[in-house]
């Protein structure tokens, strides 16, 4: 039995269960926003410790494709446990871990020899990259871009690009290179329709000097950038990129860790762009919130050797739970439903933009939408205390919300892709007065203490 049960009337089991946490579990696995301890789902809704209900609009870290406990996806990891339970897949293979290898090699379009390998984290998975590229290709050197964020192994924090990520120092073999960000362009005029592509003309300079073509293995990025804010790439670059990389015989790779599976209205965000990459990295949704990454990729990259694997990596209940979740995002049109309920909600917070001046931009594809505070509409100052705020402010009438970005002024919605018309009501409405009451200065700075966020 736990403290919490006699908790003294005037502490609620929220802020005794935080408590406790402060004292046992360490910082460095922590991002903190606000007080929320969850302890049971619902579909769209989460409800704490003390018993409230909240609008889940994180859906833990874009997760959560089909709503929590969605009941097809309970079925298949309790069928998986009456079976095997664990195995270890490098020695003795299981047909759960092949069935969902065969459907994700069907998903991925390339008409070209594929296979598939088996992580437990997206981490892992772009960790399996950087180390496989190189040594497939013969060629030592990656490109990757500033402001991703690839993982926390070493080989994944060296493809990253992302502040939280500074601390790690490199191997050296990677070259980072700006982004095409049509809001805060480093280059000049872009926008989302086209743009004159002035960053790509630093690629093409960095594979004639500090990353020669023929040394270049692999570009890894993400079709859309998701940490370092939402990003959404011009509709030109990625087409004109897939063609740099085939000038020079350069792989191409996304990381579709926070993208794939249908969050964008597509099965992997790359698809809209219209090009066909060499291998992608897939994560978070894949097992359906147990453990589960993958690659997907050419054959001449995953059978270049034997020995690249995890002990638990492609174990049966989380592999049984993605074929389950590809299975429910296809039969429920949850794709569709990610494309309409997108459109709903961007269009709904373009109108809240007119109202609210904090508001700078708002973009996205799908279900992963940012909002990027601004101080300033001219300067486009970013407001990252603002987004602090905001995101606590949300959290007290209800909804779940994060904030992300390179400046930490983004607040990302990634709900379920099982969402409603009246769940995208209540979110608009409650960002609305949350707005409303930052702006005002409605907000006790005090709260926020505790909370230092990324
Ligand atoms: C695009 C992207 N790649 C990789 C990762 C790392 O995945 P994980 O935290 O599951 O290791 C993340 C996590 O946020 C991500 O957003």
């Amino acid at each position: 039995m736990t403290d919490t049960v006699n908790a003294p009337t005037n502490r609620s089991l929220s802020d005794m269960a935080l408590e406790r946490e402060g004292a046992s579990i360490g910082k460095v696995m922590k991002i903190r926003i606000y007080p929320f301890v969850p302890v049971s789902a619902e579909g769209t809704r989460l409800t704490d410790i003390d018993g409230k209900e909240y609008l889940d609009f994180i859906a833990a870290a874009a997760v959560v494709q089909t709503g929590y406990r969605h009941p097809a996806v309970q079925q298949a990891i309790h069928q998986a446990l009456d079976g095997v339970w664990t195995a270890m897949h490098c020695c003795h293979p299981h047909t759960h871990a092949i069935d969902l290898a065969e459907r994700l090699m069907a998903l991925v379009p390339g008409d070209f020899e594929k296979r598939v390998w088996f992580g437990t984290t997206g981490s892992d998975a772009n960790d399996c990259l950087s180390r496989l590229l190189p040594k497939a290709t013969g060629r030592r050197r990656l490109i990757s871009f500033i402001g991703a964020y690839h993982g926390q192994t070493t080989g994944s924090a060296i493809l990253s690009g992302h502040q939280t990520q500074a601390d790690v120092i490199g191997l050296g073999n990677v070259t980072k290179l700006p982004y095409p960000d049509p809001y805060r362009c480093a280059f000049g005029p872009c926008s989302r329709d086209g743009c004159s592509l002035k960053c790509l003309d630093h690629i093409k300079y960095a594979l004639q000097t500090t990353s020669p073509a023929s040394d270049t293995a692999a570009i890894v990025l993400e079709a859309m950038q998701s940490d370092a804010g939402d990003i959404v790439p011009p509709a030109n670059f990625l087409p004109a990129l897939r063609q740099v990389c085939d000038d020079h015989g350069i792989w191409l790779v996304f990381d579709e860790v926070k993208t794939g599976l249908g969050r964008t209205g597509k099965w992997f965000a790359f698809q809209h762009a219209g090009i066909i990459p060499d291998a992608i990295s897939l994560g978070k949704p894949l097992g359906g919130g147990l453990p589960l990454s993958a690659v997907v990729g050419r054959a001449e990259l995953l059978d270049v050797s034997t020995y690249n694997l995890f002990t638990l990596g492609g174990s049966p209940a989380p592999c049984a739970a993605g074929l389950a979740v590809i299975k429910v995002v296809e039969e429920q049109k949850l794709r569709e439903n990610a494309v309409a309920m997108g459109k709903l909600l961007l269009d709904g917070l373009q109108n809240l933009a007119k109202a609210h001046p904090l508001i700078g931009d708002v973009r996205g594809l799908g279900l992963i939408i940012g909002i990027e505070l601004v101080r300033d509409r001219e300067t486009r100052e970013p407001a990252a205390h603002e987004a602090a705020r905001l995101a606590y402010r949300c959290f007290e009438l209800g909804l779940i919300v994060i904030y992300c970005g390179l400046h930490g002024n983004v607040i990302e919605l990634t709900p379920p892709l099982t969402i409603s018309e009246a769940d995208v009501d209540e979110a608009l409405s409650v960002l609305d007065q949350a707005l409303s009451d930052i702006e005002a200065g409605r907000f006790d700075d005090k709260k926020l203490a505790p909370y230092s966020g990324w």
